[in-house]
């Protein structure tokens, strides 16, 4: 599966058991404590929150690879949890994710979209890099790692650039807000 082959749709309180199956699976190796499925439904219920699951896209088989979990408003949006399952990785999975997120934001009046992020987790910083976020804090022993010790995180931040009209006539440009 690719990013080239997947769909990207919202989901609701019906996809609690994938979403908390997604994010165990995808964040296994990062240190993070897997979500179950109670926390993300209490998750879900949070006013604002926006979930995405990445999914093969038909003919392909529909195999869901990858999820995204934003809190959206009042002022900015929060990433919570973006994941794409490890046998999917580096296949623009996480970029599909991404622009879907910054396409629906766009349509908001939020204009900033920041997220925290382990400092040693050296695969999310090089994506959020090139996906135009860049450091605006540091919180100390914010990630609790073994029993006893932490680990600090980056606050990553960048615009939302707003949705484009395009001028009304044939040839006009579909909105896709890039986020690279
Ligand atoms: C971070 C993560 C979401 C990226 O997902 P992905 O689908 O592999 O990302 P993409 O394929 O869209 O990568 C886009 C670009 O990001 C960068 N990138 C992604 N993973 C990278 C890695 N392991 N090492 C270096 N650069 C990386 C590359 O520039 C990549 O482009 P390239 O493959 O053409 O070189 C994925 O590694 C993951 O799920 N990690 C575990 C969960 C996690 O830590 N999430 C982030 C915290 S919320």
């Amino acid at each position: 599966m690719t990013g080239d082959n997947v769909e990207i749709s919202a989901a609701g309180i019906e996809s609690v058991a994938l979403l908390a199956a997604l994010h165990g699976s995808s964040f296994a190796h990062s240190g993070a404590e897997p979500w179950s499925e109670a926390s993300t439904r209490a998750l879900l219920a949070v006013p604002g929150m926006l979930a995405l699951v990445a999914a093969g896209a038909p003919p392909a088989a529909r195999q869901p690879c990858g999820l995204a979990v934003a809190r959206c408003g009042p002022g900015d949006a929060e990433i919570l949890a973006l994941g794409v399952l490890p046998q999917c990785q580096r296949q623009g999975i996480a970029t599909r994710l991404m622009a879907a997120l910054l396409r629906l934001l766009a349509a908001t009046a939020i204009r900033t979209i920041m997220l925290e992020v382990a400092v040693d987790n050296r695969p999310a910083r090089a994506f959020y890099t090139i996906h135009g976020f860049s450091e605006v804090g540091l919180r100390r022993a914010y990630y609790r790692r073994l029993p006893g010790s932490a680990i600090d995180a980056l606050v990553l931040a960048r615009p939302v650039a707003p949705l484009q009209h395009p001028p009304p006539g044939p040839g006009a440009i579909a909105d896709d807000q890039q986020s690279r």
